[in-house]
């Protein structure tokens, strides 16, 4: 059976798709299981049911390298220079396969416990408190204030540094390096984007083996305390491995909670009613950043690899093939959700993707949610008006939906 193709405005690489890749993917799941899209080289699927069965199918991985060598793929990640940058992520479980993964994911688990994750509640909230704080100081004279940096961005960055045990003189780092790393995970990186992600990898990683042995010599009440014990205890997390995971929680664990609070408050604004909803009744902010992450997905796109010849929703993959699992698009199939292009902020049943599913499940969901709930929850309760001032700049990133600004004014 060979599957149709996609339709022409499926182009990660258009900026109209890019602004808007809702109404495309409408038309994709028209087209049954699985679409080919001879662009990007990938089988497309884009129904919740098949998204979510690929993701729990042991016989898709994340990794090529369980199908082939980079050479045999004749992958551009292949090429010597990208080297550095493959051999920092690739210790990270998110790019592993069991048993690997079932053994770094237990170790990670093992420090990153939910009695940790209570434990960053309180500071969150006073984060979120003094964010609110500096928004309304901002926008006291009625100048237009960018949302991006002044409340989406430090929150995320904040709680990953306390969570890792990165000193508070380093944190400027932590940002830049994320979005050089995380340039690599678009579809079509350019040099320019190779060179600073191999750079970042580099300085990122030499930057947390340094700070792994000051926490061996001195160990203090962090992760990075807690996965380098792990290692003394004699368990089997590498030293590559601690650098891996430190990377992957660093770049995982912010750039989409970015991502949510950007769309998430582009969303509230293009909804005026939705806003006063919750506004009249702030019971409803958990209901609401599910939502959030539902109607404008943060991360759109996630890729597995055919280990064996297999199927998606009976059509056919061969072993090799990648397969692209298009998030945004499962979060609006109306097979699971009511009314689902519906901006609903008190919207009861919510089985949204966003945080995947099967072994790969977002081991920082709890965290993420914590974050989203304490700052908007500051926002609906302390602005009183927050008025759009322009359009958001959209980047040229497809996979990882943030735009680059959102101007606002604020009374
Ligand atoms: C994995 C989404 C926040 C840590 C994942 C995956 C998704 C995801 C979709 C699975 C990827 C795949 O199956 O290929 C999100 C979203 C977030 C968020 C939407 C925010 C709104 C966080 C935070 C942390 C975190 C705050 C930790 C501090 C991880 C880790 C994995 C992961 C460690 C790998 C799990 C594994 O491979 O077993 N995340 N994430 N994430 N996430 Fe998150």
């Amino acid at each position: 059976m060979i599957p149709p193709l996609v339709p022409d405005a499926f182009d990660p690489a258009s900026a109209a798709f890019v602004a808007d890749p809702y109404p495309t993917y409408g038309l994709l799941r028209k087209l049954g299981p699985v679409a080919w899209s001879p662009r990007t080289g990938q089988y497309v699927v884009s129904r919740a049911a098949d998204v979510d069965a690929v993701l729990r199918d042991r016989r898709f991985g994340r990794s090529y390298l369980q199908v082939a060598t980079h050479a045999e793929m004749g992958r551009p990640e292949d090429a010597p220079h990208l080297a550095p940058f493959w051999d920092v992520v690739r210790d990270g479980m998110l790019d592993t396969e069991p048993p690997d993964h079932t053994r770094l994911r237990r170790l990670v688990a093992k420090a990153f416990t939910p009695r940790r994750v209570e434990g960053m509640r309180a500071s969150i909230d006073a984060t979120a408190r003094q964010l609110v704080d500096d928004l309304v100081d901002a926008g006291s004279d009625g100048s237009v204030v960018d949302l991006k940096p002044v409340v989406a961005e430090p929150l995320p960055v904040s709680v990953i540094a306390d969570l890792l045990g990165v000193p508070p003189a380093d944190r400027h780092l932590l940002r830049p390096w994320s979005q050089d790393m995380c340039r690599m995970y678009e579809l079509r990186p350019t040099p320019d984007d190779e060179v600073r992600a191999v750079q970042a990898a580099e300085e990122f990683a030499a930057y947390l083996r340094e700070l792994a042995a000051q926490r061996r010599a001195r160990p203090q009440d962090d992760l990075v305390t807690a996965l380098a014990e792990v290692v003394d205890e004699g368990e089997r997390l590498t030293e590559d491995e601690l650098v891996g995971t430190c990377v992957l929680l660093l770049n995982a664990g912010h750039e989409a909670t970015v991502g949510v609070t950007v769309n998430g408050i582009a969303a509230l604004l293009a909804h005026p009613d939705q806003l006063e909803r919750v506004r009249a009744d702030p019971a409803l902010v958990p209901t609401m950043v599910e939502e959030l992450m539902r109607y404008d997905t943060p991360l759109q796109l996630f890729s597995r690899w055919a280990l064996e010849d297999a199927d998606v929703g009976g059509v056919p993959v061969a072993r090799g093939s990648q397969v692209a699992l298009l998030f945004g698009s499962a979060n609006r199939d109306p097979e699971r959700f009511e009314d689902p292009d519906r901006f609903d902020v008190g919207r009861s049943s919510n089985p949204h993707i966003s945080f995947g599913a099967g072994i790969h499940y977002c081991l920082g969901a709890p965290l993420a949610r914590l974050e989203l709930q304490a700052l908007f929850a500051e926002l609906v309760r302390r602005v009183p008006r927050l008025t759009p001032a322009g359009e958001p700049r959209r980047g040229r990133g497809y996979i990882i939906r943030i735009p680059e600004t959102l101007p606002v004014t604020v009374a």
